[in-house]
């Protein structure tokens, strides 16, 4: 079991600096199981740990694994240019923690975000090697064919890649719906696919990651929510 001073609990949880986590706790701000405890060298056990900070609870997580229904117009990057950063979508304290996307989505795609501060688990996660499938609902310009589905579904040349890239599954859901199914994560992917293969990607939408859908989430739009471990093995794809 783990034991940390109190000060280095309140900071690990992006409470602030090493100092000002000692002055909320030397002001009485921060009690376990409604206790005040304002001693900040006293050491805790961090299993289950549950602290009331401003009268508000915040369970002790080493890591946070988080899923964001993320809307249109905002941006995944930490430094946003022209809208908002999906960070202003969490409490304050996840921004001290190094919370990071993994992977990114376009600006106007909504969907399943997943952000973490666990470096090996977005590193993981984000790589070609582990085939992680992304599940996109697209809306296109042009009617859907079978000739579009079948050009993604055998591989299409975008200019700055090596070799085709070709949708994992491809199936038609209305006249201008697509599901596309892609384990790569290339820039701007399914609207660079559709544009290369004659149409054109009006909306985007990403329904699911692995086998961890947004729906079994129920999140509203600009919702989040911790990600238990029976949902973090659901993102892993079964062999
Ligand atoms: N492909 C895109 O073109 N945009 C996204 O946001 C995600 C995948």
């Amino acid at each position: 079991m783990s034991k940390l001073s109190l000060d280095r609990i309140l900071q690990s949880q992006g409470f602030g600096t090493r100092k000002y986590c000692r002055s909320l706790i030397d002001d009485g701000e921060v009690s376990i199981a409604g206790v005040v405890h304002d001693n900040y060298k006293e050491t805790i056990a961090t299993d289950g740990l549950v602290l009331t900070i401003f009268e508000e609870e915040w369970a002790y997580r080493e890591h946070l694994y988080i899923a964001l229904y993320k809307p249109a117009n905002f941006e995944c990057s930490r430094k946003p240019s022209h809208h908002p950063g999906v960070l202003t979508l969490l409490p304050e304290q996840f921004s001290w923690r190094e919370l990071q996307p993994v992977g990114r989505l376009d600006h106007d795609t909504t969907g399943m975000l997943l952000m973490s501060d666990d470096g090996p688990f977005i590193h993981a996660q984000s790589s070609p090697k582990r085939h992680v499938p992304k599940i996109y609902q697209a809306t296109t310009a042009e009617p859907v064919t079978p000739e579009l589905i079948e050009q993604l579904k055998s591989g299409v040349q975008l200019h700055d890649e090596p070799a085709p890239l070709a949708a994992q599954h491809c199936v038609q859901r209305g006249e201008h719906q697509l599901e596309i199914v892609l384990e790569q994560g290339k820039y701007h992917q399914v609207k660079r696919m559709l544009a290369a293969a004659g149409n054109h990607c009006s909306a985007l939408h990403r329904s699911a990651i692995g086998g961890l859908t947004l729906d079994a989430l129920a999140l509203e739009e600009g919702e989040w929510c911790y990600l238990t471990p029976e949902q973090l093995a659901l993102l892993v794809p079964s062999a």
